[in-house]
This record gives C-alpha cells, sequence and structure tokens, in this order.
C-alpha cells in the first residue's frame, strides 16, 4: 500500500500546532505497519541547518499559477526510514512565520498544485493521498478537476484529515480566477463557495473520497451547528464517510525514563522520583518547597479555545480556598497573558506564571505536577493531556472531543479511570472536577493508583496506525 501524506508542517523540521505532531509521528508508525507512506510539506524559512545540510535536491521546474509560472524545486531527506520530499519556492516559503500572510491562497493553493504535479517526479504513484488541514484541502479539488484525463492518477483515492475545523482556509472570491484559476462555475455551483468567500476546506470536504478527524467524538461533534463551524451541514450530509481516528503518542519523544529534559527521569516504579522532579521544579521556579502540596498544571496555548474563561473565573476563589500551587506555561492572548501575569502578583507564593514558550520547561512541568488543567471548550484531540497522563500528572478536563476519547473519568468504587471529567462549559463543573482530585489526592493509595492507571494506558501510535492503515484499505476499495 502506498500512502501520500500532506502536511504543511511536521517535527522535528518545524512546528507551530498539533498537526506537526502528528506528522512526525504517524508516518513512522504506519511505515512499522508496512505501508510505504512517503510525507511531502513545504520548505519554510523555519526548518533548520542540521535538516537543510542534508537534503538532497531532486528537481527544479516550473508551475503554473493561474496565467504565470513559478519555480518549484523538490528536496528530500530520510528520517525513521519514511522518505520526506520538500517543496521550495523562496518566495513563498522562505518567511519568518508559516501562515497570516496576505498571499497565503497563492502559497498553499500552489502548494496543493505542486503536490499533484510532482508525482512523475518523485516517480511515487499513491494509492492514497492523505491531506491535512485546509493548507492541502484543494488537493482533492485539484485532482479531481485537473488530473482525471491522466490514467495515472485516476486510481488515486483522497482522504481528507481535519485537525481543527476552526481553520478553514477563507479568502476573499476573486482568488478564483487569478490565483486558484478555476472556472467560476465551481463557485457558483457551491463546492468552493462560502459566504460570497472562497473555502479551501469546503472545497477539500466535498472533493475528497473520505473525511476524517482526529478523535472520535471530534467526527460526531463537527456535525452539530456547536461545533460545526458553518459546515456542520455539510458535513451531516457527508456523514457515511466521515471517520474518526484518535491521535497517539510519539512514545519515544515523550518517555519520562528517558526525557533528557528532566531533573530526574521515572517510571511508574520509580514514581517517587516524581517528586524529586517537583522539588527541584519548586526551587527552579521559586516556589516554596513542598513534595506533598498538590501541584497543578496548565501547559496550553493561551487563546479562548482552551477554556481559559473557566479558570479566569474560578481560581482566586481556588487558590485562596484550597492548599496547591498552580503552575502556568505558554502564550497567546494578551488578556489572558496580563491575567496570569495579575494571578502570579496575587498569590505570589502559591502561583507560577512563565508567559513563554520553552519545551525543556514544559518537560519539566509536565513530570512535576500533579494535576494537569485542561478545560477546553472544544478539543478534536489534544496533545496534553496525553503527555501528562504518560508523565504520570492527571488530567482535570472538559469531556469533549479527544478528551473525552482518551480520559476514563475515575471511579472510586471500582478503581479505574485516569482522571477527572466535567461535562459543562461551566467554572464551578470545573472546580468540582478540581476538588475531586485534590480529594482523592489526599489519599496516596488512592492516588498512586489513578496515576497507575494513567501511566499504564496505552496512548502509543500502534492502535491508531493500525485504525489509518484499515481505513486507507477500505478507502482503496471504495
Ligand atoms: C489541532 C487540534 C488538537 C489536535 C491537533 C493534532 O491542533 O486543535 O486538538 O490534537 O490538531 O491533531
Amino acid at each position: 500500500m502506498k500512502v501520500l501524506y500532506v502536511a504543511s508542517e511536521a517535527v522535528p523540521f518545524c512546528k507551530t500546532g498539533g498537526l506537526a505532531d502528528v506528522a512526525g509521528s504517524l508516518p513512522k508508525a504506519l511505515r512499522l505497519e508496512g505501508v510505504d507512506i512517503r510525507v511531502i510539506m513545504p520548505k519554510f524559512g523555519k526548518i533548520g541547518n542540521e535538516f537543510r545540510q542534508n537534503m538532497e535536491h531532486i528537481y527544479s521546474g516550473e508551475i503554473n499559477v493561474s496565467w504565470r509560472s513559478k519555480f518549484v524545486g523538490v528536496d528530500k531527506y530520510e528520517l525513521d526510514g519514511v522518505t520526506y520530499y520538500f517543496v521550495d519556492n523562496e518566495e513563498y516559503y522562505n518567511r519568518e512565520g508559516f501562515y497570516g500572510y496576505d498571499d497565503d491562497a497563492e502559497r498553499f493553493s500552489f502548494f496543493c498544485r505542486a503536490v499533484l504535479n510532482l508525482l512523475p517526479v518523485i516517480d511515487f504513484w499513491p494509492d492514497v493521498i492523505n491531506s491535512n488541514d485546509w493548507h492541502a484541502s484543494l488537493i482533492s479539488v485539484f485532482l479531481k478537476l485537473e488530473h482525471m484525463g491522466d490514467e495515472r492518477y485516476q486510481n488515486i483515492k483522497t482522504m481528507l484529515t481535519i485537525h481543527n475545523l476552526k481553520y478553514q482556509g477563507v479568502f476573499p472570491k476573486d482568488v478564483m480566477g487569478d490565483v486558484l484559476g478555476l472556472d467560476w462555475k465551481y463557485f457558483n455551483n457551491g463546492d468552493l463557495e462560502f459566504y460570497d468567500a472562497v473555502n479551501f476546506m469546503k472545497g477539500g470536504i466535498i472533493y475528497s473520497d473520505f473525511i476524517s478527524t482526529v478523535s472520535r467524538t471530534y467526527a460526531q461533534e463537527i456535525q452539530y451547528e456547536f461545533f460545526g463551524e458553518h459546515l456542520d451541514g455539510l458535513l451531516r450530509s457527508r456523514h457515511d464517510d466521515l471517520y474518526g481516528i484518535v491521535n497517539g503518542l510519539d512514545y519515544d519523544r515523550y518517555n519520562p525514563l528517558t526525557d533528557k529534559n528532566l531533573f530526574e527521569t521515572y517510571d511508574i516504579e520509580s514514581s517517587d522520583r516524581k517528586r524529586d522532579n517537583k522539588e527541584q521544579l519548586q526551587t527552579f521556579l521559586g516556589l516554596p518547597k513542598n513534595r506533598r502540596i498538590p501541584m497543578v498544571a496548565l501547559i496550553s496555548r493561551l487563546v479562548e479555545a482552551k477554556g481559559l474563561d473557566l479558570i479566569v473565573r474560578m481560581m482566586d476563589e481556588i487558590l485562596q480556598h484550597e492548599e496547591i500551587q498552580f503552575v502556568m506555561i505558554g502564550t497567546g492572548d494578551k488578556v489572558y497573558e496580563d491575567w496570569f501575569k495579575g494571578l502570579k502578583w496575587r498569590f505570589p507564593t502559591q502561583v507560577s506564571t512563565n508567559i513563554l514558550f520553552d519545551n525543556t520547561l514544559a518537560q519539566r512541568i509536565y513530570a512535576a505536577a500533579d494535576i494537569f488543567l485542561m478545560p477546553s471548550s472544544y478539543e478534536p484531540c489534544g496533545i496534553g493531556q496525553l503527555i501528562a497522563m504518560r508523565y504520570g500528572a492527571i488530567p482535570v478536563a472538559r469531556e469533549t472531543g479527544g478528551l473525552k476519547d482518551t480520559i476514563q473519568q475515575y471511579d472510586k468504587y471500582t478503581g479505574l479511570g485516569n482522571g477527572f471529567l466535567f461535562a459543562n462549559i461551566n467554572a464551578h463543573d470545573m472546580m468540582y472536577a478540581l476538588k475531586r482530585a485534590l480529594s482523592a489526592y489526599e489519599n496516596p493509595e488512592i492516588w498512586s493508583q489513578i496515576v497507575k492507571n494513567a501511566m499504564e494506558t496505552d496512548y502509543s501510535w500502534s492502535e491508531s496506525a493500525k485504525e489509518y492503515k484499515k481505513l486507507y484499505e477500505k478507502l482503496m476499495a471504495k
């Protein structure tokens, strides 16, 4: 089975979000399942020299963007047995950032066209093209509209994986002719039209053979108006072809026994060393040293979707009444950044506010924390809770999307479960879930059982990679 996996970012080359974690670990896992999978992505300026130096340049040529012709190059790089291709065009991709430029419609429609036009160059004819998110959504559209005359393309099946429906790639309608070079009839018939603008993801949903999302629950949720981002009707109409496969975690990369960022490495057997991590982190962050005090952590982008308003509403009260330490790290919207700075000012001995992006510190917090707060208002899959559980930090999370699919509510009667969930977007509900966690923490026997449950649950890619493979097989038979 041959699969071309198209993503705009992948760890370790470059990353802005969770997509990069998936694109950097799922292909590796599928490889172990015997799938010949290769990855193709733009050659962004942010990709480090350590990789660039060892890329093999395999092609230079040109591609039409509507009425004009643009340079395209392809570089190749092997990693963990997976071949990565990088689509090169300095003008489009060699910039400070990744997305959010005025010509994004051009940059990513160019990318989608390039991927298809370069198949003869890389000489890889996939059974399945699995594209990810809006950046790669137009591949299914261009394949059906521009390549069906060529029999080498006729049997290629497409699957679009949605990591976050909120980001759809919506642009002014005049990109239709001048940038996409598509007939206006595909706007007028609604295929690409979305409230009088052009929507890349909508096109991807309509033209892909299968659509998948990153958890089963999210695949259900997006068919409702609340989560549907104005595409719920379309998604309902395609529900027979819509699947959800939960993301796994890269177990080589995230392993408390080998993680070089930690003060002390540990595993289930040596979980007392987790306490050492806590103590050393307290010293590092200038908090009072105390092995017993429950440490609650928030490691998150600071945006509304992460449910931060619930924390803003409740955290003062919680800190006044509960003997806990609260440690946060993340950057994002200024209102939240300022609020967390204020919280530190109000509770200097209980709170550590770290408005920054620092992988080492983040890993140290996962290792030190007892409780991991993730009150997201929606969460397609989420990776924080997976890392937290592997590092023995117990999630207190809202029951939505991937959080619902990966965390089992702790049940004090059976002793089963690895987290504490709450259902409504409600600050008091979050607080009660946190209180349940804190009261379990007071009983060391119960708590070590919960920690054991969390650390023993298998969140590696092995099961999900098998599911992807099965889905690709089903798609090929379609
Ligand atoms: C997006 C989603 C997140 C998911 C990630 C990887 O970032 O918001 O929930 O874990 O993609 O699929």
